[in-house]
């Protein structure tokens, strides 16, 4: 078996690559769709600067049977690579995760990161053991953060419970007004945004995992917002200001690939510490559902992941009607030195 890094533009290996992740997520997570085929054809992150983005092929006579994906956060976080392995289900237990792993160490060597997290996706009955898990054992990992996926059916039920829900927000909420956009945010808001996702890797629980507080400024934002345009996705955000100080204090966004259009992911939501308790995260969450539906109405199902430490946002999530469809962990292993 040779692993082969996988270069941009290379649409056939692409595709072989895609295949693989798709067997791998039907098997092991059924209720999380794979990332559509376009987005991968699409990416092209050779001028970011935020983080660099690498996948190799695992090529059994000439067939793709494995995948692996590497991460390296170039502005914060740079002694770790975040490596995701997988194997098509009609070759696993014969060793391929394996030497996919030992690559991914052999580069986190290479690259100076001894730090390297993986991500696992789980069934919700915690009896099974998923392969995924069983394999992270045995390389030496160790389970760092546990995390429970959620999904909303927007129907029409939901409207009234939604807009119950948004009308007692707003009295608890005198003094902050909402503001709306879909696609890139307006240029007065850039900075807000980037202040209130940096807090997203310092207030939200990391329980075990080792992760330094991330770097973000304005051009950050952008360029996750061009990433996201070119790769045909589409997203909504509310925000809600604070009116006295003109400044944005919350803000959650959601977006949705064109090529998927029936389901839509959660990304953001943080509240600032400062202007907590008065019901702004159910207020900005409530009414970008709103938007959703009004700017994307072919969305029947929005999907979310939260620490089960993260008892403010779950207790949102499940009084909007969030339910639980699966379990995910990020695991966490430190390399020891060649
Ligand atoms: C996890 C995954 C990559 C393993 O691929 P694989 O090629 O079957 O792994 P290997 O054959 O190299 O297994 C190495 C060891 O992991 C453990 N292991 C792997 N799968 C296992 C399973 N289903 N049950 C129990 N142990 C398992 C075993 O100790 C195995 O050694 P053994 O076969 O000699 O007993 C594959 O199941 C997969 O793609 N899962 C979905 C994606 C995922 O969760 N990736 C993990 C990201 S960190």
């Amino acid at each position: 078996m040779d692993i082969e890094l996988v270069t941009p533009g290379d649409e056939a290996r692409l595709r072989a690559w895609w295949e693989v992740e798709d067997a791998a997520r039907r098997a092991d997570a059924p209720w999380l769709p794979t990332n559509p085929v376009q987005e991968l054809l699409l990416e092209d992150d050779s001028n970011r600067r935020s983080s660099r983005r690498e996948r190799h092929a695992a090529v059994l006579d000439g067939r793709v049977v494995g995948g692996l994906v590497l991460e390296l956060p170039l502005l914060d976080n740079t002694e770790t690579l975040i490596a995701t392995v997988m194997v098509h289900p009609d070759h696993r237990r014969r060793g391929i995760g394996r030497q996919l792993f030992d690559h991914a160490v052999a580069r986190g060597r290479h690259e100076r990161r001894p730090l390297l997290i993986g991500e696992v996706a789980e069934p919700l009955d915690v009896a099974t053991v998923a392969p995924g898990a069983a394999f992270a054992t045995s390389v030496g990992g160790r389970r760092a953060l546990s995390e429970i996926c959620r999904a909303l059916d927007l129907d029409t039920a939901l409207d009234h419970r939604l807009s119950a829900l948004a009308e007692t927000s707003r009295q608890h909420a005198a003094g902050y007004e909402l503001v709306q956009w879909a696609g890139p945010a307006p240029d007065e808001l850039v900075d807000d945004l980037a202040r209130l996702q940096a807090l997203m890797s310092t207030d939200a629980p990391l329980d075990d995992l080792q992760w330094s507080p991330e770097v973000w400024d304005a051009a950050r934002i952008r360029e996750g917002e061009e990433e996201a345009a070119a790769k045909e996705r589409v997203w909504v955000t509310t925000g809600a200001r604070h009116v006295a100080s003109g400044r944005l204090v919350a803000y959650t966004d959601i977006g949705v690939s064109i090529h998927l259009p029936g389901t839509a992911f959660q990304w953001t939501t943080i509240v600032d510490r400062k202007h907590r308790g008065h019901r702004l995260g159910m207020l900005v969450k409530t009414a970008n559902i709103a938007l959703l539906a009004a700017h994307c109405p072919g969305v029947r199902r929005v999907i979310t992941w939260n620490a089960e430490t993260n008892d403010h946002m779950v207790a949102i999530n499940v009084e909007m009607g969030f339910q639980k469809v699966g379990r995910w962990a990020e695991w966490q292993l430190e390399v020891p030195p060649a």
